[in-house]
């Protein structure tokens, strides 16, 4: 079972870190355009497997695709991350170009792989990997709502002092200032969190979570990496293991959801064949109000994308 991760920097190293120490796959190629930088980040995770006792390989490649030959799942986090005072969108330019020429190279070496994207815009670099794959959108889909979810997990647990791991959550939209987390659909040990948390204390909760990029930028100077790399690896378990976990994945939209030739994060069922159905929940009108916001900011991003000279 092989695995590669594009980009070898703070996301793709984490992500890869944690799918070798969960022993996720037998095999893991890192690869960077950088020169012997997943080289060298490849041979300090492997040096960690005598102490965290695991045998998972892991080689590192300075662009040189046949390595990564076919790959089972191949994650992509190449791409500039943003620092202060950006939006994810600004870095549209620049990710998207990355972004089709790894999807490409990717492509040509593991032609029936699944495909996992990071890169930022999120929403808009997931269609771009799809729209340069040729693959079905089944196999193309983005990491996003696991990450946030993980965040408003990470917040309610704090404001009511229980674990994170008895928090369900489900959060749904683009990958940005529009994302919809839904207290409809939040329990903790089974209990609604509305039945926990007031109100207005929700609503700062859900503000936060989604501020939760950003808060972590200021704080850091570059985007999160710990949570973002060990959610990706959340999704490459799902794949390979075919668990049918039901995660908010970013997939294309057909239909669902009443909305069209759309990436956005909807919840899924993620197993061997990639996205195996897209779950519809019963939205009422004020959480579909928010979801269509969220499509329609992602899909004025996706058109400049579309009208983006080569
Ligand atoms: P980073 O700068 O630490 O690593 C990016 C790596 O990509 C660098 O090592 C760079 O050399 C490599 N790279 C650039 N062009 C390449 C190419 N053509 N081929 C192969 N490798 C190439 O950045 P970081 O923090 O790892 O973030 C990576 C991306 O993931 C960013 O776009 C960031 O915004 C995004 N991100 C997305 C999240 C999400 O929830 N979807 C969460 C966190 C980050
Ligand atoms: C994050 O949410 C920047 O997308 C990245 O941390």
């Amino acid at each position: 079972m092989k695995v590669s991760v594009i980009g070898a920097g703070n996301v793709g190293a984490t992500c890869a870190e944690v799918l070798a120490h969960h022993e996720i796959c037998n095999e893991i190629v890192l690869l960077d355009i950088k020169e012997n930088f997943a080289e060298g980040k490849a041979l300090d995770i492997w040096e960690t497997s005598a102490i965290n006792m695991y045998d998972t390989r892991i080689t590192g490649s300075t662009s040189d695709y046949s390595k990564t030959a076919d790959s089972e799942v191949v994650v992509i986090t190449s791409g500039l991350p943003r620092k202060p005072g950006m939006s994810r969108d600004d870095l549209i330019s620049t990710n998207a170009k990355i972004v089709k020429s790894v999807t490409e190279q990717v492509v040509r070496y593991s032609p029936n792989t699944i495909i996992v994207v990071v890169s930022n815009p999120l929403d808009v670099m997931t269609y771009c990997a799809y729209v340069n794959s040729r693959l079905p959108s089944t196999k193309v889909f983005g990491m996003a709502g696991i990450l946030d979810t993980g965040r408003y997990k990470a917040f309610l647990a704090d404001e009511l002092h229980v674990s994170p791991k008895d928090i369900q959550a489900v959060l749904m939209g683009g990958h940005g200032d529009t994302m919809v987390p839904l207290p409809r659909y939040t329990t903790i040990g089974g209990i609604p969190v509305t039945e926990l948390i007031k109100k207005d204390r929700l609503e700062q909760i859900i503000d936060r979570t989604k501020k939760g990029g950003g808060e972590i930028v200021n704080l850091l100077g570059t985007s999160a990496w710990y949570a973002p790399g060990s959610a990706a690896a959340q999704m490459v378990e799902a794949i390979v293991k075919d668990q049918k976990r039901v995660f908010p994945v970013c997939a294309l939209l057909n239909g669902e959801y009443g909305l069209r030739n759309i990436y956005l994060g909807v919840p899924v069922i993620l197993g061997k064949n990639g996205i195996e159905r897209i779950i519809e929940l019963k939205l009422n009108d004020d959480e579909m109000r928010l979801v269509n916001e969220s499509a329609k900011s992602v899909k004025e991003v996706m058109n400049v994308l579309d009208n983006m000279k080569d």
